[in-house]
């Protein structure tokens, strides 16, 4: 059985300038020919208003057609619908998937009216599901083991287990939780270079992000390209171990071997920034058709879970596109805590739900690395560039404000 999870179907070299009125004359008739009925299923489920989009004057307006069997796009905003205004660039930048709605909110963009945050956040789910097909909404959601019995959706793997089960899990479920790979003894000299690195960051240095506790003090909570003041993980980074885990994680996909580390510290008392981030997917600002599904490999330097909040991920959130305003409040799939001990490694996909529970007791520590997708073949790669933009625009919000919005853990 194959096992692939990429998920790329659009490249940075195809990416064109697209006014309004070529998008709603031409590929828009398209794409609702295809994903018209998930559309219409995702709005009545979920109770969204009709979109009215307004660019530089104009405006049109996407709502319920055929007796709700697919939609339509008229000019003009509509009664009772959600306005959104948006520029003509960012209109062309939101229908080639460089950014969402959900991107253009973090980054403080996004004038709307006649709805919540709540319908944003559910038409932001409803457009990718326009652009790639991706369900907002599904009857019949299993979670399923490789004999077809249900799966164990806490299970931990270790070295001994079958491969193409630990494959199979990542495809069903979209995250993993894997023992014994890593040395715990490593996890101690990574926190002690933590703790070397830690007085060298200085807030407002671009490369760390900082949290206000509630003793009055403030504190780095992430340090970021960890990687180059840490020899145990760059030893860790280039082992034959990490490797194998790698192609393992890899399911039919090929990856490059991981790069870009941060080291999060999680204080205990955190009131304000940017420490434990709630319910998001590392691609809902933009760049899912391009870049997904990214692996993220976290590395427990502490332990994590019995009452010390942990990672949490929302199961089989990588097949149905889950608004995050109601993954927050009323998530309609298993909700999965992932509770670590040190050299545990935690593994989700970049469109797979996740969220972090602060810590009640101890400090937390923990490394994430990203371990994207290997460029396509004979693709014209510039998105790293595209995304590095992307997630400067966002950490520079979240380092520049006390209390930030939320972005990729
Ligand atoms: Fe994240």
């Amino acid at each position: 059985m194959t096992c692939k999870i990429d998920r790329r179907t659009r490249h940075d070299s195809q990416t064109h300038t697209l006014s309004p009125e070529a998008f709603f004359g031409g590929a828009f008739g398209l794409l609702v020919a295809r994903h018209g009925c998930l559309i219409a299923q995702a709005i009545e489920r979920l109770g969204a208003p009709p979109l009215a989009i307004e660019i530089e004057g104009a405006a049109w307006t996407i709502a319920i057609a055929h007796q709700g069997s697919s939609v339509t796009c008229q000019p003009g905003a509509i009664e009772g619908a959600l306005v959104v205004t948006l520029t003509a660039q960012q209109f062309s930048e939101l229908v080639q998937n460089q950014i969402t709605f959900n991107g253009f909110l973090v980054a403080r963009s996004l004038p709307f009216r006649g709805g919540s945050l709540a319908d944003v956040s559910i038409w932001d789910s409803i457009w990718i599901c326009l652009l790639e097909g991706w369900p907002v909404v599904g009857d019949a959601i299993t979670f399923k083991d490789r004999s077809g019995a249900p799966l164990n959706l806490a299970q931990v793997f270790t070295p001994a287990d079958d491969a193409e089960d630990i494959r199979h899990f990542l495809a069903e479920a979209g995250y993993l939780h894997l023992r014994g790979w890593l040395d715990s003894s490593d996890m101690v000299e990574i926190s002690a270079e933590m703790d070397e690195a830690l007085p060298r960051a200085i807030e407002g240095d671009g490369k760390s992000w900082w949290a206000q506790i509630d003793d009055g003090t403030r504190r780095c909570v992430r340090i970021q390209h960890f990687e180059a003041q840490s020899p145990t993980t760059t030893r860790i980074l280039a082992s034959r171990r990490w490797a194998e885990m790698v192609s393992l994680i890899a399911c039919d996909d090929t990856l490059t071997s991981g790069q870009y580390v941060e080291a999060l510290v999680k204080p205990v008392g955190v009131i304000a920034g940017p420490s434990d981030v709630s319910f998001h997917r590392d691609c809902h600002l933009g760049r899912h058709a391009y870049l997904c599904a990214r692996r993220t490999v976290g590395i427990a330097l502490t332990p994590t879970g019995g009452g010390n909040g942990s990672l949490r991920v929302i199961a089989g959130s990588h097949r149905l596109v889950m608004p995050v305003e109601i993954a927050k409040k009323a998530p309609y799939l298993p909700v999965v805590a992932v509770a670590t001990e040190p050299g545990d490694l935690t593994i989700h996909l970049s469109c797979t739900l996740h969220d972090s529970t602060p810590p009640r007791v101890s400090e937390r520590r923990v490394l994430y690395v990203e371990v994207p997708l290997a460029p396509r073949h004979g693709a014209t790669e510039t998105g790293r560039s595209a995304e590095e933009l992307l997630r400067e625009q966002v950490t520079s919000i979240h380092r520049e404000i006390a209390q930030a919005p939320e972005g990729p853990i």
